[in-house]
């Protein structure tokens, strides 16, 4: 009798300790969501998760998990990246006769887990064990990277409303008073469409503050709240005007951009 915990249930299991997992999901505890397919590793319709990893339970005998959490496709749903990666398989339509698909879910989650923003070597490396005789390839690939883009939904509405308030400084700076010459080109903002040409080449999701806010609460000695976003605001524009910023740049700015408001 084995006792193991799938989708954060206990269950009682009455069979041999080297039956395989995916027998005792389907057979004994009648959870058929994951797939037969060739039963020897090779196809990736068996897949779960072992503790958040993807395994083939076709040849994971049910002696051999002890404690560990079995996740199955029933339960993905339930986790966040379980959740944006089969809103993008609807959103996409990336299912043809399905037979596979439970797998491809699986280990399509399991990357965006230990990976937020895969490339495109990331997701040939995850799922190249998943075998879909449909030749879904194509929408899995786009399916995945949807998913690990609405991740930076907030990133995006964020960098629109700095781009707002940066043109509209720069657009003040370039306003001549009614005595005055035109003011001359102080700033080097970078226009909308920069933001947009990002997007297109998918370079978003990679444009971060040189800085994490723990990095800035550790340098700054402030507690989390609306300092340290401020400061990551600061130091993102800086990133977006300039390109690329050391470490080092990042926490000589952030301390005079912290010495010009008084704080610590
Ligand atoms: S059924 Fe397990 S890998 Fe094919
Ligand atoms: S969708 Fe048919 S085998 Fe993959």
């Amino acid at each position: 009798m084995a006792k193991l915990k799938i989708n954060g249930e206990i269950r009682e299991i009455d069979a041999p300790d080297d039956m395989p997992l995916l027998w005792a999901l389907r057979d004994v505890l009648g959870l058929t969501g994951t797939k037969f397919g060739c039963g020897i590793a090779q196809c990736g319709a068996c897949t779960v998760h072992l503790d958040g990893e993807a395994v083939r339970s076709c040849v994971l005998p049910i002696g051999s998990i002890g404690d560990r959490d079995v996740t199955t496709i029933e339960a993905i749903g339930e986790t966040a990246a379980g959740r944006k990666i089969q809103k993008a398989w609807l959103d996409l339509e990336v299912v043809q006769c399905g037979y596979c698909q439970s797998g491809q879910i699986m280990s399509a989650t399991a990357l965006l887990v230990t990976t937020p923003h895969p490339d495109d070597a990331h997701i040939d490396a995850a799922m190249a064990g998943n075998i879909c005789r449909c030749g879904t390839y194509g929408r899995i690939r786009a399916a995945i990277k949807q998913a690990r883009r609405s991740g930076d939904e907030k990133t995006a509405a964020r960098l629109e409303s700095r781009l707002d308030s940066l043109l509209e400084r720069q657009a003040a700076a370039r306003r001549p008073a009614d005595d005055e010459q035109p003011a001359p080109k102080t700033t080097n903002i970078r226009p909308r469409e920069k933001l947009a040409e990002l997007r297109e080449q998918e370079e978003l999701d990679s444009i971060r503050p040189p800085l994490d806010g723990r990095q800035v609460m550790d340098h700054l000695g402030v507690k989390p709240g609306r300092v340290v976003g401020e400061a990551l605001d600061f130091l993102l524009e800086a990133r977006l005007d300039e390109g690329p910023i050391s470490e080092e740049e990042a926490y000589a700015r952030l301390d005079a951009w912290a010495r010009e408001r008084g704080i610590a």
